[in-house]
C-alpha cells in the first residue's frame, strides 16, 4: 500500500485530478487497486447494483442445465427452467442457509444436501421432509430467492439489486451496434478460465487502450496494419472503439480462417468493434467471429478471467470447423497470456509503498473514461 494511502480514502479531494479532462487528468491512485476497503466500496456500489456479465446462454441448453457462480462472494445458481427460460437464483436454501449446488451440470430438482428441502428450476419449493408439524408453513412461501436475469444476443447478464434499471436501458444504445453481429446465432465453442494476479479494474482498462499494442504485442497483434480512431461516443453503460483493418483480428498475421459473418452492415464489415461494458465484460467483434471477456473480481488483488469463443452456428458444420478453430485459438492463447504478463507486472508496481498516480495518453482516453465512471458510483452517487 502506498505511503501516502489517507484515512479518508473516500473523500473526493482525493480524486480531483482524476476529475479533470483526460489529457490534463492524473491516472487513479494505486490505492484503488490494492486497498480491501476501496474494493468493498467496489462490491457494494457497483457489482451489487449494476448489471454484470454473467455469460452465454448456450452454456445451459436445455431445461434442467445449470452451472453455479460466486459472484464477489454471493453463490448463485444459474438454471434453465422447463419453459426454456435462464433463471438465476441465489444458492443458499431457505431452510437454514446452507449451499446447495456446485460445480454445474443438469437437474430435475434442485436439493439441498443438508435435510433435502427440494426446489422446482423455476425456484419454487417442491419438498420439504418432515415439515407437518410446522404451524402456517406453506411451501408457496419458501421458494428461492430469484435474481434478476436478463440477454442480450445469446449472453445473460444478472442484476443483485431488485430496483434496478432493465437490462435494455442499462445498455443503451450498444444493442443498435452489435444487432449486424446476428449473436443470437452465435455458439460459445471454447471458455477458458485465468487465474491473474491483479485488480479487475486493470484488465479492464487495458482492453480499451491502444497504447500497449506495439510493446506488449510487438510480435504478435502489431504485425497487423490497422487504423486508429477516436472512440466512438457511446449512449449506455459502456465505452467502445473501432479499429479499421483488413481481415479478422481474431487471426495472427497471414492467416486465413472463417468466411464474413453473412448479416454484417456499415463500418462493421471493415474492421473490429471493441464495447467494453461496465463493469466487467468486453467484446471483441470481428467480421467473422467474436469473443468475450468476462471478470469476476476475487478481492483487489485477484481477478477470474474468462474468454469465451463464439462463431456462427453455420460454422459448427464445415468440414474444416475444428482445424480452423485452432488458428483463432492460436491468437487468443499467444495475445491474452501477454495481457496477463503485463497486467501482473502493473499489480506488482501499483503494491509498492512508493507508487504514485501517473498521466494518460492520448491513445488512453477511454481508461479515463472508465475510471471516472467508477470514481461516479465508488465516490459519487450515480446509479
Ligand atoms: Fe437446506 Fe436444511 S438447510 S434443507
Amino acid at each position: 500500500m502506498p505511503f501516502d494511502t489517507p484515512d479518508d480514502i473516500f473523500h473526493p479531494q482525493h480524486y480531483a485530478k482524476v476529475r479533470l479532462p483526460a489529457m490534463q487528468a492524473e491516472t487513479l491512485p494505486p490505492w484503488c487497486y490494492t486497498s480491501q476497503t476501496f474494493y468493498d466500496r467496489e462490491v457494494a456500489r457497483i457489482f451489487s447494483k449494476q448489471w454484470v456479465f454473467i455469460g452465454r446462454g448456450d452454456r445451459i441448453p436445455n431445461p434442467g442445465d445449470y452451472f453455479t457462480v460466486d459472484y464477489v462472494g454471493v453463490p448463485l445458481i444459474i438454471i434453465r427452467d422447463r419453459a426454456g427460460n435462464p433463471r438465476a437464483f441465489a444458492n443458499s436454501c431457505r431452510h437454514r442457509g446452507a449451499r446447495m449446488m456446485t460445480g454445474e451440470g443438469n437437474c430435475n430438482v434442485i436439493r439441498c444436501p443438508y435435510h433435502s428441502w427440494a426446489y422446482s428450476p423455476e425456484g419454487r419449493l417442491v419438498a420439504a421432509p418432515e415439515m407437518d408439524a410446522t404451524e402456517n408453513f406453506d411451501k408457496a412461501e419458501w421458494g428461492l430467492t430469484p435474481v434478476k436475469l436478463e440477454t442480450l444476443g445469446g449472453f445473460m447478464w444478472i442484476n443483485l439489486d431488485p430496483d434496478s434499471v432493465s437490462l435494455r436501458d442499462y445498455l443503451g444504445d450498444l444493442a443498435q451496434h452489435i444487432a449486424s453481429y446476428n449473436m443470437d446465432d452465435m455458439v460459445c465453442v471454447r471458455r477458458k478460465e485465468y487465474d491473474v494476479g491483479c485488480n479487475w479494474k486493470l484488465f479492464f482498462e487495458n482492453f480499451a487502450e491502444q497504447y500497449h499494442i506495439p510493446f506488449v504485442h510487438s510480435g504478435s497483434l502489431y504485425k497487423k496494419k490497422r487504423q486508429i480512431l477516436p472512440p466512438d461516443e457511446t449512449h449506455g453503460n459502456y465505452v467502445a472503439k473501432f479499429v479499421a483493418h483488413k481481415g479478422s483480428r481474431a487471426l495472427l498475421e497471414g492467416e486465413t480462417g472463417f468466411p464474413p459473418i453473412p448479416t454484417l452492415e456499415g463500418r462493421y464489415v471493415e474492421g473490429t468493434y471493441y464495447p467494453s461494458i461496465f463493469p466487467n465484460t468486453m467484446f471483441g467483434c470481428c467480421i467473422d467471429v467474436m469473443w468475450y471477456v468476462e471478470l469476476q473480481p476475487q478481492g483487489p488483488r485477484r481477478t477470474k478471467v474468462i474468454v469465451g469463443s463464439c462463431v456462427p452456428r453455420a460454422n459448427l458444420q464445415r468440414p474444416d470447423f475444428e482445424e480452423t478453430m485452432q488458428k483463432y485459438y492460436g491468437r487468443w492463447d499467444t495475445t491474452i497470456p501477454e495481457d496477463i504478463v503485463a497486467l501482473e507486472l502493473q499489480q506488482q508496481g501499483l503494491e509498492s509503498p512508493l507508487a504514485k498516480p501517473g498521466r494518460f495518453c492520448k491513445l488512453e482516453r477511454l481508461v479515463h473514461d472508465i475510471d471516472n465512471w467508477i470514481l461516479d458510483r465508488v465516490i459519487g452517487n450515480a446509479r
